[in-house]
């Protein structure tokens, strides 16, 4: 179920990133922008799912080895790369770690213990029904166990905060409905110790790559939230258009460069830039110069606060850890009442 946000104050907001690679714009407009503004409307937990990009790490280094030519062996260098990648991406775009809990995954293990417990209350048929699931083993990714027991882990992340709120692009969908069914069939096997959490859909429609088809890094067609200089530069100009000479009217609807310019502008400058297409006259060159003056505008602070956040590793390890402790806290406290209601003892030993 959707939760309609103006007609409920949910008490908790929690979601999660996994460091995977490069973030790019379609993270930041599908996911990213959405949860730093919810950090001013109600208490938000977030972390960098570190335990689930393991599914993935054969690929993401893979991808860091296409980029950086590292030895392809490297993959816990990739992960734990990729983590502070994130950490400085969020921390750079403005998420404040005096408002939202921000942390690894990782820091708080008990996670790992209350996806066991959940997943003896888990059909198999529940999860072989996991798209997201088997769009991967479509890809080409290898069906570890852990891939496919990925979304009670992700039901464990959501309830060990007895979190309200899910903030997720629509892949994610399926898998917090999943939590729903989990939680419930939890409490009334064992007593109500979790609240049914909510998703909130962060955006409807797709932010196209650079190609047309929905950006991601699996496509290779992305412009990455960070890129600057040249290789942005490059990047933009290689969006493909279609072959519309310069004097001839153009479709703003159904270019891509137009899409992207729109996730930027103001209304009245997206009217203009449409209402220049239509008079033709116009190339697509020049609407790519004006989006790419866009996107360097629009993260030009952003890019500072990476540098010296970059600099500065040490300041970044310690917001993790102050997240983590956080988390930490309120996941202990879950753990005692579900050990105790499992019928264990309520606190593991030592
Ligand atoms: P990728 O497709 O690059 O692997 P992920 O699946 O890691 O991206 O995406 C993380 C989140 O970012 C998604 O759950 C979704 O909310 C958002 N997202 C990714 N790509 C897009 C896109 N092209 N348009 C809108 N949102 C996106
Ligand atoms: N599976 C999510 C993704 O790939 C990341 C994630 C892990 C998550 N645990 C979560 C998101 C809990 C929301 C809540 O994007």
């Amino acid at each position: 179920m959707e939760t309609d946000w103006n007609m409920t104050t949910p008490k908790r907001i929690l979601s999660g990133v996994q460091p995977s690679g490069k973030l790019h714009l379609g993270n930041y407009f599908g996911a990213i922008r959405q949860h730093i503004a919810l950090q001013n409307e109600a208490e938000c937990f977030y972390f960098i799912a570190d335990y689930h990009a393991l599914t993935t790490l054969e690929e993401a280094t893979r991808r860091r080895l296409d980029r950086e030519k590292i030895k392809p062996s490297d993959r816990a260098d990739t992960l734990r790369e990729n983590t502070h990648d994130v950490a400085l991406d969020y921390l750079a775009l403005g998420l404040d770690p005096n408002k939202a809990a921000f942390f690894r995954q990782s820091d708080v293990p008990e996670v790992a213990e209350l996806a066991w417990i959940f997943s003896t209350v888990t059909n198999m048929g529940l999860l072989e029904r996991a798209v997201s699931y088997k769009e991967k083993v479509e890809k080409g990714i290898d069906a570890s166990v852990g891939l496919f027991f990925y979304p009670i882990l992700m039901a464990a992340d959501i309830l060990i905060y007895r979190s309200h709120l899910v903030p997720v692009g629509k892949d994610q969908v399926q898998h917090v409905e999943m939590t729903r069914d989990m939680a419930e069939k939890f409490n009334r096997a064992f007593g109500e110790i979790f609240p049914i959490p909510d998703y909130r859909l962060d955006r409807e429609s797709k932010v196209p790559g650079i190609d047309g088809q929905k950006m991601s890094k699996s496509y290779n067609n992305t412009i990455d939230l960070f890129a600057e200089g040249k290789p942005l530069q490059k990047t933009v100009m290689s969006i493909v258009t279609d072959s519309t000479p310069v004097e001839a009217p153009k479709d703003p609807e159904s270019c891509n460069v137009f899409a992207l310019y729109s996730l930027f502008a103001a209304e009245e400058e997206k009217a203009a830039l449409a209402a220049r297409y239509r008079a033709g006259g116009m190339g697509y060159g020049e609407a790519k110069k004006m989006l790419l003056e866009k996107i360097n505008t629009y993260f030009a602070p952003a890019r500072e606060r990476r540098k010296h956040l970059a600099a500065h590793p040490e300041e970044v390890e310690a917001v993790l850890l102050r997240g983590a402790q956080r988390a930490r806290a309120e996941a202990r406290q879950t753990m005692s009442l579900v050990r105790q209601a499992v019928g264990m003892k309520s606190a593991s030993v030592g």
